[in-house]
Formats: structure tokens, sequence, C-alpha cells
């Protein structure tokens, strides 16, 4: 398995690229065939196979910050609920109630219980069932059996992971992320947007940096380097740095001096749909949501960074969050949108990623492995 640079020899690594105007290279270059972004049968596999059985981040831990509070939405198709109980314990449901199917939470709240909005019966916060209205219309239904379906959920590294069937893979990478989020980051925007794209497509544009001078020409490009990133597989995942032009000033600190908070951008892809990216300001946790072939949800959590003074550090998370999350990602939107209207035009039947893509290269190997059912890629 790669570790992750720690921060200092990150920036090495970026001050010699700068330096040797040089890039990380992958391996090989990797041919996707068109067919696997259009397939109805292939999204349903990578659902089945991967998404249900990949333990995958529903929301960061700050999305739950007391007993009570829950976040109610759809991952991979199924409608789940998470809560933290009494006990502080994260807990995860199918959201649908155990009388006759209807949702018994929505979107994002605290609660003491959770009461089905049809007929009333009202589950605990550990998801047993604890009412149900004239109760003597139901002989002989036993209540201990009859609690909101659990599903396997576990808190690590400040996130929610939630299991919806046998896991297929475990992958113990998932540890290099212990130092990505700390307590007091505070969540202060959730916003879901759906795009007319694949799921794979706008992953894709998060993971390589070799678009930021064509796409991003006058809002990214002018602080950041042409073809310049760092990208580091890790497990099934990886990591993908993007510097700042401010980071040059950086070879004339003491190397065990060397901080590099508003220098550069981290963005972690988690296997397989979730992106974290870590800001100057503020983080944002991207779940990408399939809801077709040709249609994805876009799911952000964006918190606080880590710093002393929070009030501070929220007012500046807001302002950054704005800009990148508005005007940068309306120029990403647009790219991956004609890509797909591009799809079925004939033009090719493979996309070809190359050297500087390797993250991209690394996830559709990945993927390809997995749904073969053998080990990941390490
Ligand atoms: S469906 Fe929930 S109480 Fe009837
Ligand atoms: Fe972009």
């Amino acid at each position: 398995m790669t570790i992750l640079l720690d921060d200092r020899r990150a920036a090495q690594r970026i001050l010699d690229h700068i330096e040797n105007r040089t890039t990380d290279l992958g391996g090989e270059i990797w041919r996707e065939p068109v067919a696997n972004y259009r397939s109805e049968e292939r999204l349903a596999m990578e659902v089945q196979q991967v998404f249900k059985r990949t333990p995958t981040p529903f929301c960061p831990s700050a999305a739950l910050p007391q007993a009570g509070a829950y976040v109610a939405r759809e991952a991979a198709g199924t409608p789940i609920l998470a809560v933290r109980g009494e006990d502080g314990t994260v807990r995860a449901f199918r959201n649908a109630c155990r009388h006759r199917g209807m949702a018994v939470a929505n979107a994002t709240g605290c609660a003491k219980s959770f009461v089905c909005g049809y007929h009333g019966w009202t589950y605990r916060l550990d998801g047993s069932l604890r009412h149900i209205p004239h109760e003597h219309g139901f002989p002989g239904l036993d209540k201990s059996t009859h609690g909101l379906a659990p599903l396997r959920a576990e808190e690590s590294c400040g996130m929610v992971f939630v299991t919806q069937d046998t896991p297929a893979l475990e992958d113990p990478a998932l540890d290099e992320l212990a130092h990505v989020f700390s307590p007091e980051q505070q969540l202060f925007a959730t916003r879901e947007r759906d795009i007319a794209a694949n799921w794979k497509i706008l992953l894709e544009g998060f993971i390589e940096g070799y678009h930021i001078r064509a796409t991003h020409p006058e809002t990214f490009y002018p602080y950041g380097f042409d073809n310049l990133n760092l990208v580091e597989p890790f497990g099934r995942n990886s990591r993908v740095t993007y510097p700042f032009q401010r980071i040059a000033k950086l070879a004339r600190v003491a190397r065990e001096e060397r901080r590099v908070d508003g220098l550069l951008t981290y963005v972690y892809h988690l296997f397989p749909n979730v992106l974290i990216t870590v800001l100057s300001r503020h983080t944002n946790v991207v779940v990408l949501e399939p809801l077709g072939i040709d249609s994805t949800r876009n799911i952000t959590y964006t918190l606080t960074n880590r710093g002393a003074d929070q009030e501070e550090m929220l007012r500046e998370a807001k302002r950054d969050a704005a800009f990148v999350g508005e005007v940068g990602a309306a120029e990403d939107r647009a790219v991956v949108c004609a890509i797909q209207r591009g799809l079925g035009s004939g033009a090719n039947e493979v996309f070809t990623f190359g050297k500087f893509e390797g993250a991209i290269a690394h996830f559709h190997r990945t993927l390809k492995a997995a749904l073969a059912g053998r080990a990941p890629a390490a």
C-alpha cells in the first residue's frame, strides 16, 4: 500500500516539479470503453456489486453533531436514515416504515423519535418500534421484530460509512484519512444538485489537473499551475494535489518549518463515488449518487477547516465556498454535460486517459477489478 506523503514531503515534491517543470506521471495510459458510460446493465452492476458492497462515506460526522441528529437521503438508490443515538453511536437504517413502507424521516434534522407520517408508528433512535397507534388492530404482531431494518454503519476518520450489503472488500488504506478531519470542524452548508451526466464523468473531472488551464482560464488557472499535480493512489482510493503558485515561496523556508495551509488543495477520491476536497478555508465532502446512466445527484457537505478561531474560519469559509462552489463548479458542469451529450455521437469507442490522468486510470482499473470480484489494485 502506498502511504500518502505528509505535508512537508508533498511540498518538497511540488517544489521539485516547479523547478524541473515536471508533474506526477501514471504508469500507463488507460482506454475506457464509452459503452461503459452508456449501459444500463453496467450501471446496475456498479450499484449492486460495488456501491452496495463497499463501506461508503454517507455523510461527515459533523452532520450528526448530537443525539437525535439525523440525515436521510438515498445512497445507491436505497433510502437510508443515519442517526446519532442517545449513546452517541451512529446507526443507519433502511428508511422505510415496517408497517407499509413509508419513509419515516426526510432530509436532515434532530428528533427524539421517528413518527411515521402515514399512520403514526413510532421508532426510537436505535430503530426499535416503540408505539403502534390502536395496537389491538394487529393481534400477535411482535414489536421486537418490527424495528427499522438496520444497515452496517461505522464512524471513523470523521465520517459515517454505511454498507448496504455484505461487504466485498475491506480497505485498510482508509486509515490514511485519519488526519483529514478534526472535531472542531463545523458543517455549515449542505447542497444537492442534479447534473445531466454519468457519475463517472463527474468524478473524472475532480481527479486530474490537466484540464485546469483550458477549462478554468480565469478562475483557478491564474492562481495555479498548468498541469502540475501530485497523484497518489492509496488502496482503492487516490489523492490528487493541486498547488497554488504561491507555494513557490516555501523554497525559501526551512523544510521543517514549511506549512502548506492555503498553498495547495488536496482532493481525496474515496472509492467508488465520494470526494473530499480540502481547500484553503473549507472542506467539501462530495457524494456522487447515480440517478440513471445520464443523471447524477451531487450532494455536497461543506465544513469549516480546522483552526483556533472557528467564527473567523466560518466567515472566510463561506466566502471562499461561494466562489469555488459557484463560478469554478459551473465551468466543470458545462464540460461534463457537454461530454454526456456527445457520448452517443459515435466519435469515440474509447476514451483515452493519459499519464497525467493516472488517478482516473487507477479508478477504472479498480472498478473493473471490483466488478470482476477481484481484489483492488494496490
Ligand atoms: S406506513 Fe408507517 S405507519 Fe403505516
Ligand atoms: Fe475543474
